[in-house]
């Protein structure tokens, strides 16, 4: 690779320690896949933030990384931590994680890290400009940032984005690239997308079909007219987590499709792919579900004050968090949401998620209007899913009963 004469140094040891095995890994990445150079990124996303998910190996690497003087060059947020930071207790965490979990955000803290803890990162001050570089790990994250907004990032690791942070370079390959970001393959959706929840089935139904393709291309949405952002977010998880996508083109919604002449190769999704995939995540009956959660990813104000609406005057009867970024909740405490929701019962789980908490053991199903956290409440913690729109996930909590 060809490296400007800072990068050298970084390379070199001028910059100290960590930038140095910052500069090793984006040099090694790079030649693995082909890179000619780095490129200057504006913004970084750390996944690999949980304790539960880093163990001590990870502890060890963030630590010595913050010993070894590394500081991060451009502005830097984290994905979702193992716990809420100031509320723990409430949510059943015992004190020895609770330990480790601070000192993996000290250690960020440490290497000048915000450390606002968030998948929708872009909801809470980190938001790239179209056309702007970016180090982005978190796979929802990624895809609304190449999608949503047009920013250009590869689907880092913890590793390489910490890396990228610390030198404020990624090497250029992929969907830095123009010629990776042309869609290969159209989807024409004929099927009725509402709710939220649709659009978490339809990330479903293509992210099979992508998976099922030899070179996993760029799809090309048609049939599709309007999106909200909450619609967005939940589309983009779901097609990152089956079909392993970083970018998507929507005629007429997202800002890059029309640079691009629909493919000729095409698909349709039907109605009926679209109720077979949400069917494949309902297993669970009422009576099975004992945890019920809504926020993955990360809740919006809006659904935030949703829920505050439908909770008002009720008392919840199922263990039922709501997980959402710290600036977001803070701006919920005061719009007075707060405390409508938890004078019913229901736990606010800022900084933290249903998937990353360590909670494997401590419930048999969930309930949640997000198919991703339907694939990872089995994957990773063998729970049941309940797969219901926004509403019915809350009448859930409920008991189901209405008001
Ligand atoms: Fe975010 Fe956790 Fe879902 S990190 S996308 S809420 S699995």
């Amino acid at each position: 690779m060809k490296l400007t004469q800072e990068e050298q140094e970084m390379l070199d040891g001028k910059h100290g320690r960590s930038t140095r095995k910052a500069m090793e890994i984006l040099a090694a990445l790079g030649v693995i896949y082909g890179a000619e150079r780095m490129v200057p990124v504006t913004s970084v996303q750390v996944a690999g933030v949980s304790y539960d998910n880093l163990g001590e190996a990870g502890l060890h690497f963030l630590v010595d990384m913050a010993e070894g003087g590394g500081q991060a060059r451009v502005l830097t947020t984290l994905n979702p931590a193992g716990m809420d930071i100031e509320n723990w207790q409430a949510l059943g965490i015992d004190a020895a994680f609770a330990e480790r979990q601070t000192q993996v955000i000290e250690a960020f803290a440490r290497m000048g890290v915000v450390t606002t803890c968030t998948c929708t990162p872009y909801l809470a001050g980190n938001t790239p400009k179209p056309g702007e570089h970016i180090a982005w790990a978190e796979s929802s994250a990624v895809c609304y940032a190449n999608s949503v907004l047009g920013a250009r990032t590869n689907r880092e690791g913890g590793p390489s984005a910490l890396a990228a942070a610390l030198t404020g370079r990624t090497p250029e390959y992929g969907y830095h690239l123009d010629e990776n970001r042309a869609p290969g393959l159209t989807f024409e959706v004929l099927g009725r997308l509402e709710q939220t929840l649709e659009f978490g089935a339809l990330g479903k139904a293509i992210g099979k079909q992508l998976e099922a393709t030899e070179k996993k291309p760029v799809a090309y949405i048609r049939g599709i007219s309007q999106a909200s952002l909450e619609n967005m977010k939940s589309f983009c998880a779901s097609l990152a987590t089956y079909g392993g996508a970083a970018l998507f083109h929507i005629e007429g919604v997202t800002p890059e499709a029309g640079q691009f002449a629909p493919p000729a190769v095409s698909c349709c999704i039907t109605q009926a792919d679209l109720d077979e995939a949400i069917q494949s995540m309902n297993d669970a009956s009422s009576e099975e579900v004992d945890f019920v959660s809504l926020g993955c990813p990360h809740l919006s104000l809006n659904e935030i004050a949703h829920i505050a609406n439908l909770l008002e005057g009720q008392q919840v009867v199922k263990e039922f968090w709501i997980t959402t970024a710290r600036p977001t909740k803070v701006l919920a405490d005061q719009l007075g949401y707060t405390r409508v929701i938890e004078a019913s019962g229901a736990k606010f789980a800022t900084d933290t998620c249903c998937v990353v908490a360590p909670i494997q053991g401590r419930f048999k199903a969930l309930a949640t209007d997000s198919a991703k956290a339907c694939y990872y409440a089995f994957a990773k913690n063998k729970f049941k899913t309940m797969f219901k729109p926004f509403d019915e996930v809350v009448l859930e909590a409920l008991g189901g009963r209405k008001r």
